[in-house]
């Protein structure tokens, strides 16, 4: 027998919501499949959390469809309400119930014979690690013991499909790293699917399978955390996840004379303006030999001679910026911080050819 194709926990088609003038989402299609986290990943005002609010069925689309399991819950005809769509939502403002003990909290949404509803809540506290909490209330917990009280009590009905919206924004930094890999471990064990919202890219690599990567309403590219960051669509793509350096070109026989070398531009035609970007930790840096630099190589190119302008230290690496001999430009690099260099040294720089990205320029 074949093996089936494996149904998608959550599918979306062609989503669309505009508030007056204002085009929220522009036609988000997107699958989420069980066992999963996708993450959508973009700026404030992209329309995530209306997309989001959408599948949870607080917000009606103008057009599109949502299925669950294969089971549509919303298109041009048919509506269904949130409370029957078996999905669970964590945002921002988790607010507990105040005046509710731990256990009645995680309980709140569970029918059922009561010793059911009791073994369920057990499980969930002594997955999230509250067990020893079971009978505190909300003002007596941390932000990160509340914080796991929310999962448990999301989790608790067993919905198909959790929707997270910037569930860890709450939370100092340290606590928050903590709380998300032991969110990301409950949520595996649970086999649910995840469509989780934030607008910081650390974040969705920490938590994401897939990462979809909104603009203006639209996911622009979608894809493995690997590949989105090591292979983005355009040059915005690739500023969405750390700095760049972005050096100007024109294609001549699939090549771009730069002063850092050629680099490749197949398939892009003669007289292209392109942009050759890289990140800053792609930058490799070698001593001034009385006004020598190193020999050019296949990997890394020509050096270019830059004076460095700023070093700063920052623990595990130095962040360097130099302004470059050839244009005047400045040029970022991040550096091992064993090494820190003064200002006003002269060094050169090379550039990691399989770590650049030649772009049209729009
Ligand atoms: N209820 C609303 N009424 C009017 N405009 C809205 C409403 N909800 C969202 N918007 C607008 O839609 C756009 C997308 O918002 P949102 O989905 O909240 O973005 P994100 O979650 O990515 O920050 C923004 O320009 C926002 O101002
Ligand atoms: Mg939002």
């Amino acid at each position: 027998m074949k093996p089936e194709t494996p149904m998608p926990r959550l599918e979306m088609a062609d989503l669309r919501r505009r508030f007056g003038a204002r085009t929220a989402v522009d036609g988000v299609s997107l699958s989420v499949m069980a066992g999963q986290v996708t993450c959508l990943l973009g700026p404030s005002g992209c329309g995530k959390s209306t997309t989001l609010r959408m599948i949870a069925g607080v917000e009606r689309p103008d057009s599109g469809r949502i299925t669950v399991d294969g089971r549509t819950v919303c298109d041009g005809a048919l509506w269904v309400p949130p409370e029957d769509r078996s999905i669970g939502l964590m945002f921002q403002d988790f607010a507990l119930f105040p005046h509710l003990d731990v256990a009645r909290n995680v309980a709140f949404g569970l029918t059922g014979p009561k010793r059911a509803v009791q073994e369920r809540v057990e499980e969930l506290l002594e997955r999230v690690g509250m067990t020893g909490h079971i009978s505190a209330y909300p003002h007596e917990l941390s932000g990160g013991e509340q914080q796991r009280v929310a999962l448990a009590r999301a989790l608790a009905p067993r919905p198909r499909i959790m929707l997270m919206d910037e569930p860890f924004s709450g939370l100092d930094d340290r606590l928050r790293d903590e709380i998300r890999d032991e969110t990301l471990d409950v949520l595996k064990a649970e086999g649910t699917a995840v469509l989780l919202v934030t607008h910081e890219p650390a974040e969705a690599m920490r938590m994401a399978d897939e990462i979809a990567l909104m603009r203006d309403g639209r996911i622009v590219q979608q894809g493995a955390p690997y590949n989105i960051y090591n292979a983005p669509a355009d040059l915005a793509a690739a500023a969405f996840f750390s700095d760049v350096n972005v050096i100007e070109g024109v294609v001549r026989g699939a090549l771009t004379e730069t002063p850092f070398g050629q680099f490749l531009a197949p398939g892009v035609p003669d007289g292209t303006a392109v942009d050759i970007v890289f990140r800053p930790q792609h930058v490799k840096i070698d001593f001034d030999r009385g006004g020598r630099g190193p020999n050019p190589t296949a990997a890394e190119g020509t050096p270019a001679r830059g004076i460095v302008r700023r070093a700063r230290f920052m623990g595990a690496e130095s962040l360097v910026e130099f302004q470059m001999d050839f244009d005047g430009s400045i040029l970022k690099a991040r550096v091992p911080s064993v090494f820190l260099p003064r200002v006003g040294m002269p060094l050169w720089l090379m550039v990691r050819r399989e770590r650049c990205f030649v772009f049209p320029r729009h």
